[in-house]
Parts: C-alpha cells; structure tokens; sequence
C-alpha cells in the first residue's frame, strides 16, 4: 500500500501499450489497487461502480479482441473493467441514509436534518429516470425556473446523471493505475473497445455502462510509443489572480 505519491513514482507514470507477458505478474497487487480505488472520491458517495477482473486466459483473449485487438490488451495479464451500474441508486441511498442515521444518533440539529433530506428527497429527485429521460428533462425545467432568481445545479438531466456516474469512476480508475505503477507495475486505459460485446462477455445489465477497460502488466521499452507530447502549459493552465 502507498499513501503519499512521490515525485519518482508520478514521473515513471506512462501508459504502456506493450507488456512483458515473460515477467511475474502478481495477481494481488491488482486486489490491492483496487482496494485503494474503492476510496477514491465519488459523488454523493453512491459508489455506483464495479470493478470487473479478467485473469481467465481464454476470456481475457476474447475481452482483448473486443479491444480492437490492441496490443495493450492482447499482451496483458490482467484486464479490468471500470463499470458504472445506475440501477443501484436506490439500495444505495439506503445505505447512506442509514450510515447518517448512525452517525447522528441522537442528535435532533439542523445538520443531521440536512444531511437525512440529502438522501432522502434530493438524490431521489435527481437519480430517478424513465427509459426516455423525461423526468430529466421534467428537473431541466424546474431548475431552469428555480434559477432564475437564485444559484442552483443545471446538471440534471438523465445524460448528466451518465456524465457525473463516469466522472466518479474515471477517478477510480486513476486510482487504481497510480496504485499500480506503486507496485512496480504499468497499466493503459482503453477506450477503444466494442462496449455491445463486451457487456454481453462481462454479463453487465443493459443499464450498465463500461467507463474504460484497463489493461495491466509489465512494461517493455517498446510499449512505450515515445516522448511525451503535451500542450503548452499557457494554454491550459489559466490563473484568475
Ligand atoms: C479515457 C481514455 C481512453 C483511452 N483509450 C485508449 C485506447 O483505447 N488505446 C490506447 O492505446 N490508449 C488510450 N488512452 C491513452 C491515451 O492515448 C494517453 O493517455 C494519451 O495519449 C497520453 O499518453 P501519455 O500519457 O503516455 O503521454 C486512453 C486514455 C484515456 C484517459
């Protein structure tokens, strides 16, 4: 486990398109880097995401055709899947609720009200969806309305919900891929994939959705493509002193 990054460890950080399929590969430091990702920060702390690990051979083969047959998959050890499953709001506004009620026990102040109300009106408000994204478009207007006179959140829609569910996982797959170059190993993140066929090979609900598909194992020097091209700094970094 690691705790503090390290300047050494951010700079080793490159995606690796090629691995070494000779090398050890542990299995375990794939369970603890994905130990870590479960604490990575997410949105109203609703945790909808899953973490799917192809270690079997034949399946991981199958996964990495469906990777566009790159090579960052074909020569991996391990492939994970980063999945976000919106169909568990509701069991997981439950849990939330009753970790508040735990927590304040007891206490009858505006705090605890306000995080209860948290729970049980607004996530409701914004998690729940039809299959046209009408009651999306229903919040669109209220909150449009609402905001005329006031500050309020215009993310509300059934695609925002998407976005803020991939945000959080993304975040966890950031986790997991710094965890794992801590371990000595490297990792690429795909987004390249037949997202049809590879719920159908994972078994995912309809309503899940694959953020990315990370690939793990031991780097070559010819899987790293070459120097780092990046932007200038000016451009994108904006400072509003
Ligand atoms: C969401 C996402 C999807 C990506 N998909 C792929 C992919 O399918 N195949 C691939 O080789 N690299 C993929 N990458 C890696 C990017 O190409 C890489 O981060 C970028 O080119 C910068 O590379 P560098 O950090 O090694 O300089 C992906 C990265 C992200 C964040």
């Amino acid at each position: 486990m690691f705790y503090i990054i390290g300047g050494k460890l951010w700079l080793s950080f490159v995606f690796v398109r090629k691995y070494d399929l000779t090398a050890e590969f542990d299995h375990q430091a794939v369970a603890r880097a994905l130990d870590l990702a479960t604490l990575s920060p997410n949105s109203s702390n609703m945790q909808l995401w899953q973490f799917h690990r192809v270690i079997n051979n034949d399946k991981r083969q199958q996964l990495a055709e469906l990777c566009m047959g790159q090579n960052a998959a074909k020569t991996a050890n391990e492939l994970v899947a980063f999945v976000i499953t919106s169909d568990k709001w509701q069991q997981r506004t439950r849990i939330n609720a009753a970790h508040i009620r735990e927590t304040f026990k007891g206490r009858e102040d505006k705090a605890s009200k306000r995080a209860l109300k948290y729970y049980e009106k607004l996530i409701p408000f914004i998690y729940r969806n039809d299959r046209f994204g009408i009651l999306g478009l229903g919040r669109q207007l209220i909150c449009a309305f609402l905001g005329r006179k006031k500050t309020m959140v215009r993310e509300v829609s059934k695609a925002d919900l998407r976005v803020c569910l991939h945000k959080s996982s993304s975040l966890a797959a950031m986790t997991f891929m710094i965890a794992m170059r801590a371990e000595g190993y490297d990792t690429c993140p795909m987004e390249g994939f037949d997202s049809k066929r590879a719920k159908v090979l994972l078994g995912l609900k309809s309503s899940d959705e694959i953020t990315m598909i990370i690939s793990c194992g031991k780097r070559t020097d010819a899987g790293i493509y070459g120097e780092r091209q990046r932007v200038n700094k000016e451009e994108i970094i904006i400072t509003h002193a």
